[in-house]
């Protein structure tokens, strides 16, 4: 089921970022694409940009993302939005987890529960979801973040068992670190220096990488389902071993 067998897209998190780029990918291969995120006018930018349909929404909000979807034919669900956290659970706060909770699993469970009955009942569809790998693997992350990109890992495979026997295709996009925004907003600093911070002197994959196994998967035949690309720096590695040392109430690291 290469472009040529879709006709709609939805994107979630299309203001910013990888959303964005893919949203962007898709209209260059002739979809129709509606874009979700909560920010008004970087869509109506999007939207001027190449021509996306804007749905100004927050994808945590169930009434009005049915009401959205409803009477809407769509063959591709791009899973997308996302939010983080710095620290960990010794540091959160209620609304910490649950946005969370709230935007990165959450919404992309109810999205694929209204969207894949169509696409069972018309035999064609895709679903991407965009993780990281902090589902897979263990680092300094934010511990729900881990647990929600982890718990949409399952849900990509999960899928696929349930669409068992249609042309229904699951693709979990998995990257490491990537050039947007993202970093500014968990630390609530200047994109600036978080530029400087994240980027400045590393050799990072860019959006557009993203968008491009994204449309890599989608246009593949009609009969090879990419069920997960995982997609780093090839200068970060996941990874290491700490033990720690006690000495008292000392903690020798
Ligand atoms: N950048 C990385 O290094 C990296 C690595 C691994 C995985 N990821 C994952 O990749 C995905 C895209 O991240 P990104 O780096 O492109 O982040 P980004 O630049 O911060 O963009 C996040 C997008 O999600 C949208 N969003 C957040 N909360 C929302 C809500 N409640 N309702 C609707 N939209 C919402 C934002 O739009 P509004 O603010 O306008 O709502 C924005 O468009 C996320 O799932 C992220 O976890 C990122």
């Amino acid at each position: 089921m290469p472009f040529s067998d879709y006709k709609t897209a939805i994107v979630t998190g299309a203001s910013a970022g990888m959303g964005w780029a893919i949203a962007e990918r898709l209209r260059a291969n002739g979809i129709t694409v509606h874009a979700l995120a909560r920010n008004a006018e970087k869509l109506a930018d999007l939207e001027k940009h190449c021509g996306v349909i804007p749905h100004a929404i927050d994808v945590s909000d169930l009434k009005a993302v049915t009401e959205l979807l409803s009477g809407l034919e769509v063959d591709i669900l791009v899973n997308n939005a996302g939010v983080s956290r710095p620290g960990n659970l010794l540091s959160s706060d209620a609304f910490d987890v649950d946005e969370q909770i709230d935007v990165n699993l959450r919404a992309a469970l109810h999205l694929s529960r209204l969207l894949l009955p169509g696409m069972m009942e018309r035999d064609s569809g895709h679903i991407v979801n965009i993780t990281s790998i902090a589902g897979h693997y263990e680092f300094g992350g934010h511990t729900v973040y881990h647990a929600t990109k982890a718990a949409m890992h399952t849900v990509s495979r999960q899928l696929r068992v349930d669409a068992f026997g249609r042309r229904v295709r699951v693709t979990e996009i998995c990257p490491g670190r990537v050039e947007t925004d993202i970093f500014a907003k968990v630390e609530k600093i200047d994109p600036a220096l978080a530029k400087k911070k994240y980027f400045e002197g590393f050799e990072m994959p860019q959006t557009s990488d993203i968008a491009d196994a994204v449309a890599y998967a989608i246009d593949a035949p009609h009969y090879v389902n990419i069920g997960m690309i995982e997609l780093m720096p090839t200068l970060q590695v996941p990874g290491g071993l700490r033990t720690a040392k006690r000495d008292g109430d000392n903690v020798i690291l």
